[in-house]
C-alpha cells in the first residue's frame, strides 16, 4: 500500500490528500530537465497558442486538441506583446507541455510508470487505472497566470464518473509562488460546468450545469507542499491556483487518471484514437 488507512479515509472526507515526502530531488531534476529538453526543442514561432482559464476556454484550437496524443507547448498570456512577438526568453514564456508527455518522453513515461501512482490509486479503489491525460505546468515567475476555480470533471467527462487528479509538486509551491487551494468537502457539491466539443466544427464550448457559487459554504484553503510531494484530488473538487508575481517558479507535472473501462464521451476535448491505454 502507497496510502495508509487514515489517508484513505481523509481523501473520501475531504476530497483531497497531500503527501509529502513521496520522490526524491533527483526525480524531480530529472523531470526538469526533461522538460527544459522540449521547450528546447519547441517552435514558438510556429504555434502561438496561449493556454488560460478566464476567456471560458474560448481560446482552444487545434494545436490545443492535436496534443491529447502529442507533446505540445502553451504560452503564458503575459509572455506576448501586442504585436505577438514574445517579449521573454522561450524558457520563460511557457505555460504548460501537454497532454501524452506519459506516451511520448521517455523521462515522464519511466516516471508516470513509478509503482506508487499504480499502488495509491488501488489503495483508493482502481482496479485498472489508466494515465489519460499528464500535463507539466510551470507557473513561470512573474506571469504565471491564474488558474480559475474549476472542476477537473468538466473537461474529462465518463460514464460512470471517476477521474482522480495526481499533482506532483517538482518544486516548492507556497501561497506566494501560486500554490493549489481546495473546498475541503466540497467534491460532494455538483459539478458546475461541463465542456464538451462539437467535433465536426472542432470546436469547444463551456455550459453552466449548476450555479452554486464557487466561494459558497465550503472555505477554500491553501495547499502550500515542499518539492517532491503528491497531492491526489477527487474529480468533483473545485480548485484553483492565483497568478505567480513572485520571482520563483512554481513547476508541477499532473496525470489523469481514470479506470480503464469506463465510458470516455466523445464529447471529451480529450481523445486518443491510436494511443494504447497507459497503465499503471
Ligand atoms: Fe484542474
Amino acid at each position: 500500500m502507497a496510502l495508509s488507512d487514515t489517508d484513505i479515509e481523509r481523501f473520501r472526507e475531504q476530497g483531497f490528500l497531500a503527501i509529502e515526502g513521496v520522490f526524491r530531488p533527483s526525480q524531480m531534476a530529472a523531470l526538469r530537465s526533461a522538460a527544459a529538453e522540449i521547450v528546447d526543442a519547441f517552435d514558438a514561432d510556429a504555434h502561438r497558442t496561449v493556454f488560460r482559464t478566464d476567456d471560458r476556454d474560448t481560446g482552444r484550437d487545434d494545436y490545443f486538441f492535436d496534443s491529447s496524443e502529442a507533446v505540445h507547448c502553451f504560452l503564458e498570456a503575459g509572455a506576448l506583446d501586442t504585436d505577438g512577438g514574445l517579449n521573454r526568453e522561450k524558457s520563460l514564456a511557457i505555460n504548460k507541455i501537454g497532454h501524452a508527455l506519459h506516451d511520448r518522453d521517455a523521462t515522464f513515461r519511466t516516471f508516470c510508470s513509478h509503482p506508487w501512482f499504480g499502488a495509491a490509486l488501488r489503495d483508493l479503489g482502481y482496479v485498472a487505472p489508466v494515465v489519460m491525460q499528464t500535463m507539466y505546468i510551470f507557473k513561470q515567475p512573474g506571469i504565471g497566470g491564474e488558474v480559475r476555480w474549476h472542476q477537473d470533471a468538466s473537461y474529462l467527462i465518463s460514464a460512470p464518473p471517476g477521474v482522480t487528479g495526481v499533482w506532483v509538486a517538482v518544486e516548492d509551491a507556497t501561497e506566494t509562488n501560486g500554490c493549489l487551494w481546495m473546498q475541503p468537502g466540497a467534491h460532494r457539491l455538483p459539478l458546475r460546468e461541463r465542456y464538451t466539443v462539437d467535433w465536426r466544427a472542432r470546436e469547444g464550448g463551456l455550459e453552466t450545469l449548476d450555479d452554486t457559487p464557487w466561494q459558497g459554504s465550503e472555505p477554500a484553503v491553501p495547499v502550500p507542499v515542499p518539492a517532491g510531494s503528491v497531492v491526489l484530488f477527487h474529480e468533483r473538487m473545485p480548485h484553483y491556483s492565483s497568478e505567480n508575481r513572485s520571482q520563483r517558479s512554481r513547476h508541477a507535472f499532473t496525470m489523469h487518471v481514470t479506470e480503464q473501462l469506463v465510458e470516455w464521451s466523445a464529447l471529451n476535448w480529450l481523445q486518443r484514437p491510436t494511443l494504447p491505454p497507459f497503465r499503471l
